[in-house]
């Protein structure tokens, strides 16, 4: 349960962290073809980067569930007990930590029992285009989808039109080991033993379609809902407990550092009755409600306004970390940045309430800079879940009935699985800036890390989408001979793939060599590099 661990706090988020700050404000023009020096410390050990940083978060919505995952055990399209082979092979190639399910918004009006046993109450999903919800996708299913991808189960529990007693029951069925009416009725719809849940939601946007709570509302409601909401499964009582997480901000305005302030306080006197371990924020790339964007046919104005707007995550993150960290000083409570991503128009032809959005190099560009910047707050931002997985948001998968296509985000998810639970290593260097009418953004980013083998990974992210980089590195406390991994790039910055042009946006070999010591790196304009060092 790599979550719950406390991460040192060694300075050198608020030192790097500053450093971006300075880059971004930057706005000096820089010469096409200067060299970036960046150095690396790897004798320097910070935080854990926590696996959970590269969570999902799959929620009833369009397709992200029916057709994405959920096919049914009768359909042509090859599955595993209803669930989609070639969804579950993708995913389980870029090792996905954990899925929130089953909202969002969807969450706050569900009710489990619809969902269990042969059968199903048909119901409705008015949240997201008012369509039938059929509920053949049900507890037993979503854990079974878990088993298949190999992740963790994170559960948010209905808070607005629920009870305290049907989340505490819905997690006695989940549980219990003991032979009670509920863990009978999960043993006979085929699974006998508990299930582990990692994560316990408390409630979703309870500010907003949770319930348009007060802050003091919701902090009695959670209570209450931590109290009684229990995990029994013998196996999570002493070593991987379940962790909860409090509903938490959705920016960065008073009415949301008020929020924060508020469960925060709280949280610094609890009681034994009641705890947390984690505080949601939610954040998507916008640039203004409601979302105009297009997601596909833009050029570069559009890339450098919604890049403009995706590295506000840096002030949010900061601004909320710091609040946290007056009342939890010792970073008990993590922040989890449980939705966050690109929204934009709904694609001409698709069902407005669907969220159906195509997904471009521009949307590997702004993952890799959200990851960089979780895990230069490693130490408390330790849980992200990109909204959406499958077909929804800025999914890593697409589907049309049969067809299945990984998007540029996927493959930014899949080069940076060496990050997962590595140790963050500082790295400084001077950004410079690519300006585009009045945007000014750092031309590059780079994060990086020592897995658990020692090896030395580097993530550098070139922003300008005209001009190559040429970075050279000095690495310190490892004897850097050449650097070998996989870069990520396309002929425009709206590539995307297609289910005819699949592979448009892929990675590729990339390696570079040491020259007179430094490593010695020319990155393709608007690219996602990530290489291992070798000595
Ligand atoms: O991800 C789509 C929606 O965005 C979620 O349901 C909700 O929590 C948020 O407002």
């Amino acid at each position: 349960m790599p979550f719950a661990g406390k991460a040192a706090v060694l300075g050198l988020r608020s030192l790097i962290a500053a450093f971006v700050v300075t880059a971004i404000a930057t706005a000096a023009p820089t010469v096409s073809a200067q060299k970036i020096a960046m150095s690396v410390d790897a004798s320097k050990a910070g935080p854990k980067i926590d696996r959970n940083l590269f969570g999902q978060f799959a929620e009833h919505l369009g397709h992200g569930i029916y057709e994405g995952i959920w096919v049914g055990p009768d359909s042509k399209i090859p599955n595993t007990r209803g669930i989609r082979n070639d969804v579950v092979a993708a995913l389980r190639a870029i090792k996905v930590p954990n899925v929130r399910w089953p909202g969002g918004c969807f969450a706050d009006e569900y009710h489990w029992r619809k969902g269990v046993g042969s059968q199903r109450a048909v119901t409705l999903n008015p949240n997201w285009g008012g369509v039938i919800e059929p509920n053949t996708f049900g507890t037993n299913e979503y854990m079974d989808f878990l088993d298949q991808i190999g992740s963790e189960a994170y559960v948010s529990v209905n808070v607005g039109s629920g009870t305290p007693q049907e989340a505490s029951e819905w997690l006695e069925y989940l549980t219990a080991a003991q032979p009670t009416t509920l863990a009978r009725e999960r043993a006979a719809n085929g699974h006998p033993s508990p299930y582990k849940i990692g994560y316990l939601g408390i409630g979703n946007e309870s500010w907003d379609c949770g319930g348009n709570m007060t802050p003091d509302y919701y902090l009695s409601q959670m209570k209450i809902y931590s109290r009684f909401v229990r995990n029994f499964n013998p196996a999570q009582q002493e070593k991987n407990q379940m962790l909860k997480i409090a509903v938490g901000p959705g920016g960065g305005e008073a009415r949301w550092t008020d929020w924060t302030e508020e469960i925060m306080k709280a949280y610094q006197h609890h009681t034994w009755s009641w705890d947390i371990n984690g505080l949601s924020m939610h954040s998507y790339t916008v640039v203004k409600w409601p979302p105009s964007f297009a997601s596909v046919g833009f050029g570069e104005n559009e890339y450098s306004q919604i890049l403009k707007s995706t590295l506000e995550m840096e002030d949010l993150v900061s601004k909320h970390s710091a609040i946290m960290d007056k009342y939890d000083p010792q970073k008990k409570v993590a922040l989890v940045v449980d939705e966050w991503g690109g929204w934009y128009a709904p694609l001409p032809g698709s069902n407005p309430g669907f969220l159906v959005q195509q997904n471009s190099l521009r949307d590997a560009v702004l993952a890799a800079l959200n990851l960089n910047i979780f895990a230069r707050h490693a130490d408390r931002v330790r849980m992200a879940n990109i909204a959406q997985m499958i077909n929804v948001l800025q999914a890593m998968i697409l589907t049309d009935q049969e067809k299945m296509v990984m998007t540029p985000t996927y493959y930014v998810y899949k080069l940076y699985v060496p990050f997962q639970d590595a140790t963050f290593v500082p790295v400084t260097f001077d950004a410079g800036t690519y300006s585009h009418g009045d945007v000014n953004l750092p031309r590059v980013d780079a994060i990086a890390a020592k897995d658990s083998a020692g090896k030395l990974w580097l993530a550098i992210t070139n922003v300008d989408p005209n001009q190559p980089a040429e970075i050279e590195i000095g690495v310190t406390g490892v004897a850097a001979k050449s650097a070998k991994g996989q870069t990520l790039t396309a002929p425009k910055v709206d590539s995307v793939n297609s289910f005819d042009a699949p592979n448009t946006v892929a990675p590729k070999a990339f390696s570079a060599q040491a020259q007179g010591g430094k490593l010695a790196l020319k990155l393709d304009p608007k690219s996602v590099t990530v290489v291992a060092v070798e000595q």
